[in-house]
C-alpha cells in the first residue's frame, strides 16, 4: 500500500497501519522542514484526541494540549459563554497544534523505521483503469516506480491523486467565500482561558492559543489584500476593535509567523475509485471557522485504516467498499456546520443591512437558547465517528 502525502492524514493512516502490522510507504513532495513547520489550526476534537491516543502518538498531547470545554461569543461588545461540555455531557476540544500533532506522527513513523520520503519530485498515478496502479516518483535524484495494491491519496487540496479520478465519475460541489483570515502567531500569554469567536461590523476576529505562552489571533480581512499591507500595529488595532468587550483588556506581543489563507469549502464524492482511495483535504475543505479541518481527515482515516485491516483479516471488501458513503455522512454534516458558523460570524461585504440584522438575531438565539447553543456544542466538540443505526447514509448520528 502506497500513501501519496504526509500531512496529518497520510501519516496517521501510516501510523494507524503499522500498528496492525500492515506495511506502507509514505511519499512526500515537501522537505521534512516545511512539513513540521506549516502552522495550521489547532483544535482537537474528542474523537481526534481518542485516535491519537489509540494510535500511540498520544503522549506530548496529553501533557501540554490545553483540554477546553467551551468557548466564547462576543457581539455588540459583550461576551457570551457556550458551555460545550455541559451540553454535550462532559465532552471536550483540545487545543494542541496541527504542527505538533505533525511532528509527533513523523517522530513515530521514524522511530520505527518505516519508509517516509521527503521531497519526491513529479510524482505521478497511473493504471488506475486496469486495477493496478503504478506511483512513479524521483526520489534523491532517481526515477523510481512503485506497483501497489492500492494508492491512499492523502495529497491535499492541490495534490494530483484526485485529477486521476475521471470527470464523468468525479462530482464536485463548492463554494468560494468574498473574505479570507488574516493569522497571527504571538509570543504571548493568551488574554482568554477559552477561545473567543467574535462577530462586529469591522469583520470577524478569534483568538486562540497555542500554549500558555504563545496566542493565535486571526481576523477576517478581503481576498485581495496582501500580507505587506498588514503591519504588526495595524492587526493589533484591528483585533482591539474587533474583540473589545467590557471589562477585558487583550495583550499585545512580538507577532513570531503571520501568513493569510483563503477560505473555501469544497466537496469531492465518491472518495473511492477502483485502488485509490482519498481522505483529508484531497476530498474535501472547509472553512476554518468550526475547526474542523484536521478532524475531518482523522476520522476518513480512521474509517479507512478499520476498513484495511478488515480485508487483510477477514478478506471482506465491505469495508472499503462503503468507505466512501461512511465517511462523506460526517463530511457534509462538518461542511454544514463550517458554513453556519462563518456565515454566522463574518461581515459580507456584498451585505446589506438586513444581512446583518439577520446575523445579530442568529447570535443572539445561540447565546439564549440552550437548544441553540447545544445544537452548535455538539457539533464543535465532534459528533462520533460513525453514524449509529441500520443504515450508514440514514442512520442517526447519536444513540
Ligand atoms: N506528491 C506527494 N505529496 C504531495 C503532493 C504530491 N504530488 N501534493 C501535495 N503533497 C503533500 C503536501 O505537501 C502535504 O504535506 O500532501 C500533504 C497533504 O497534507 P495536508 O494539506 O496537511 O492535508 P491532510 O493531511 O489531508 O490534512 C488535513 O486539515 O486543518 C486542515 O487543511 C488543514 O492540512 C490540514 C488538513
Ligand atoms: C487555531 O487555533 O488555529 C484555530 C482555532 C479555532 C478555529 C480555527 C483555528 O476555529
Amino acid at each position: 500500500m502506497a500513501i501519496v502525502g504526509a500531512g496529518p492524514a497520510g501519516l496517521l493512516l501510516g501510523q494507524l497501519l503499522a500498528r496492525e502490522g500492515i506495511d506502507t510507504v509514505i511519499l512526500e513532495a515537501r522537505s521534512r522542514e516545511h512539513v513540521e513547520g506549516r502552522i495550521r489550526a489547532g483544535v482537537l476534537e474528542q474523537g481526534t484526541i481518542d485516535v491519537l491516543r489509540e494510535a500511540g502518538v498520544g503522549e506530548r498531547m496529553d501533557r501540554e494540549g490545553l483540554v477546553h470545554g467551551g468557548i466564547y461569543l462576543c457581539f455588540d461588545g459583550a461576551r457570551h459563554h457556550i458551555p460545550m461540555s455541559e451540553l454535550t455531557g462532559g465532552r471536550a476540544v483540545m487545543i494542541y497544534g496541527q504542527t505538533e500533532v505533525v511532528k509527533d506522527l513523523v517522530a513515530a513513523r521514524l522511530a520505527m523505521d518505516a519508509p517516509l520520503r521527503f521531497e519526491c519530485a513529479e510524482v505521478s498515478l497511473d493504471g488506475l483503469n486496469r486495477d493496478e496502479p503504478v506511483l512513479r516518483y524521483t526520489y534523491q535524484g532517481e526515477p523510481h516506480e512503485l506497483t501497489c495494491d492500492l494508492v491512499a491519496g492523502c495529497d491535499g487540496f492541490h495534490g494530483v491523486c484526485r485529477t486521476c479520478i475521471p470527470d464523468d465519475v468525479l462530482g464536485v460541489w463548492q463554494r468560494d467565500y468574498p473574505f479570507a483570515w488574516l493569522g497571527i502567531l504571538a509570543q504571548v500569554a493568551p488574554s482568554t482561558d477559552e477561545l473567543i469567536y467574535a462577530h462586529s461590523e469591522r469583520g470577524f476576529a478569534l483568538h486562540s492559543m497555542r500554549s500558555p505562552t504563545i496566542s493565535r489571533l486571526y481576523i477576517q480581512v478581503g481576498t485581495e489584500e496582501k500580507i505587506g499591507d498588514w503591519p504588526d500595529e495595524r492587526i493589533w488595532d484591528e483585533l482591539h476593535a474587533r474583540l473589545a468587550s467590557e471589562d477585558w483588556e487583550l495583550t499585545e506581543g512580538p507577532v513570531l509567523e503571520k501568513s493569510i489563507t483563503p477560505m473555501r469549502s469544497f466537496v469531492a464524492e465518491p472518495m473511492r475509485f477502483r485502488s485509490l482511495l482519498l481522505a483529508g483535504d484531497a476530498a474535501h475543505i472547509v472553512p476554518p471557522t468550526g475547526a474542523k479541518g484536521l478532524n475531518l481527515a482523522v476520522a476518513d482515516v480512521t474509517v479507512l485504516a478499520r476498513a484495511l485491516v478488515d480485508r487483510l483479516q477477514s478478506g471482506s471488501e465491505t469495508g472499503l467498499r462503503e468507505y466512501s458513503d461512511r465517511c462523506l455522512g460526517r463530511v457534509w454534516r462538518a461542511q454544514h456546520f463550517s458554513w453556519w458558523m462563518t456565515t454566522m460570524l463574518h461581515t459580507d461585504p456584498d451585505g446589506d443591512a438586513y444581512g446583518l440584522a439577520l446575523q445579530r438575531s442568529q447570535l443572539e438565539y445561540v447565546a439564549s437558547s440552550r437548544a441553540a447553543a447545544t445544537s452548535l456544542a455538539e457539533n464543535y466538540v465532534g459528533l462520533p465517528l460513525e453514524r449509529t443505526g441500520a443504515s450508514h447514509a440514514g442512520g442517526p448520528w447519536l444513540s
